[in-house]
C-alpha cells in the first residue's frame, strides 16, 4: 500500500519559522504518494471512470470482469477517472453510497489494492470535502481521493489533475446543480496553481513514463466532446513535459485518440456503469485510433522500455489492444 511522503509538511514548519515569506508556495506543493512496484520492473494496473450506481447499468459486470483481468496481471493499484458517486457525489463521509457503490461492488481479490482517485464534476455536486477525507479509509483502506497528487510508482509516476474546477461552464452556467467549490476558489487561481505545481513536479520528474489523469477528457469524440479550457491550458504542458499518456472519464465509453503535434495518446476509460449514449462527434484531424460507448474499463502494462494498453468490455473481451516501445517511439 503507499505510504504518505508529508515532505511538504515538515517543510512548512521549518520554513514557516525561517522565511515567512516562501510558506506559501511550498504548502501548494503537490502531495506525493510512494507506491513500490513489485519489484520485477513490471507495473501493471486498472483504470475505470464514472461508475458509482450501486451496481446498477452492469457495474458490477465491469467490476466482474476487472477482478478476472486483475488477477491475470497481478494488478499494482487501480486507478479512478472520477465521477465516482452518482448522481451527486457523496452527502457525507457515513452516506451508504460509498459502501453499496465501491466497498461491496469491487470485491475481488485482486482489486483489494490501492485504488487512487480524482474528483469529476458530479462528485463535486455533492460534499466534496467528505469524499476527499481520510476517515473513508476507516471503512475501506483502499480509498485514496484528492484533487492533485503523485503516485511515483518507480518506472512511472502518475500525476493527478483535479479538471473540474477548469470548466467555465459549471461556473458560469451551472444549470440547477449546485457545485461544492469550497477550497477552489477563485478558480482562476487555483487552476493557475494546480498547473505550475504540474509543470514543475513533470519537469523534476525522472520517470522514464509520465502519465496524467484527469476526469475531463482533452480530446474526445463522445456526447462531450473536446475539453476547450484543458486544450488551451493543460495540453502545451504535457506537450512540453514528454507526458506518454492522458487518462480521463467523463464521456461513458472507451476511447483511444493520438495526439497530431505529439507522441501523447489520449485515452478515456469513463465506461464503468451507465453507457451507450450512441453519439460521436465528427473527429478534426485524424487521430482517432478506438471508439466504444458501451460498458468497459482499461488494462496498462509497463516495463522499462514497452507499453501495453487494453480495453476491455463487460464481457472481459478485448477490444482494442495498443503497445508502444519506448527507445523505438513507434506504434504497432
Ligand atoms: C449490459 O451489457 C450488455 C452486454 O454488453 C448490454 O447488452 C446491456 O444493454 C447492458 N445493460 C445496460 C443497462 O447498459
Amino acid at each position: 500500500m503507499a505510504s504518505f511522503r508529508n515532505k511538504s509538511m515538515v517543510l512548512c514548519l521549518w520554513l514557516a519559522t525561517s522565511f515567512g515569506l516562501v510558506y506559501e508556495s511550498v504548502l501548494a506543493e503537490l502531495q506525493r504518494f510512494e507506491h513500490p512496484t513489485k519489484g520485477d520492473g513490471t507495473l501493471s494496473f486498472l483504470v475505470v471512470g464514472d461508475w458509482g450506481r450501486q451496481g446498477d447499468y452492469n457495474q458490477s459486470a465491469v467490476a466482474r470482469q476487472m477482478g478476472i483481468v486483475g488477477e491475470k496481471l497481478d494488478v499494482d493499484f487501480l486507478v479512478s477517472t472520477g465521477d465516482n458517486f452518482y448522481d451527486d457525489g457523496l452527502t457525507g463521509e457515513h452516506d451508504p453510497a460509498f459502501v453499496d457503490s465501491f466497498v461491496n461492488i469491487y470485491k475481488a481479490r485482486s482489486l483489494q489494492k490501492q485504488w487512487y482517485s480524482v474528483l469529476g464534476n458530479h462528485d463535486y455536486r455533492g460534499d466534496v470535502e467528505a469524499q476527499l477525507s481520510p476517515s473513508l479509509r476507516k471503512i475501506d483502506s483502499r480509498w485514496i481521493c484528492l484533487r492533485s497528487f503523485i503516485v511515483n510508482a518507480e518506472i512511472a509516476e502518475l500525476f493527478f489533475v483535479d479538471t473540474t474546477p477548469f470548466v467555465k461552464e459549471y461556473f458560469f452556467e451551472p444549470k440547477n446543480h449546485e457545485y461544492d467549490w469550497r477550497g477552489v476558489t477563485p478558480p482562476k487561481t487555483y487552476t493557475r496553481n494546480v498547473l505550475k505545481d504540474l509543470q514543475s513536479a513533470l519537469r523534476e520528474s525522472t520517470a522514464k513514463w509520465k502519465i496524467v489523469v484527469g476526469h475531463h477528457a482533452i480530446r474526445s469524440v463522445g456526447h462531450h466532446g473536446d475539453t476547450k479550457e484543458l486544450v488551451e491550458r493543460l495540453l502545451p504542458i504535457l506537450r512540453a513535459n514528454n507526458v506518454d499518456f492522458y487518462v480521463n472519464g467523463h464521456d461513458h465509453c472507451l476511447e483511444h485518440i493520438s495526439d497530431d503535434k505529439s507522441p501523447i495518446q489520449f485515452l478515456t476509460s469513463g465506461a464503468g456503469s451507465k453507457a451507450w449514449r450512441g453519439d460521436l462527434k465528427e473527429m478534426k484531424g485524424d487521430g482517432l485510433k478506438y471508439f466504444y460507448d458501451g460498458q468497459g474499463f482499461m488494462s496498462v502494462k509497463l516495463t522499462q522500455t514497452h507499453l501495453e494498453i487494453a480495453f476491455y468490455d463487460v464481457l472481459g473481451t478485448v477490444v482494442h489492444k495498443w503497445t508502444m516501445s519506448k527507445q523505438l517511439h513507434s506504434s504497432i
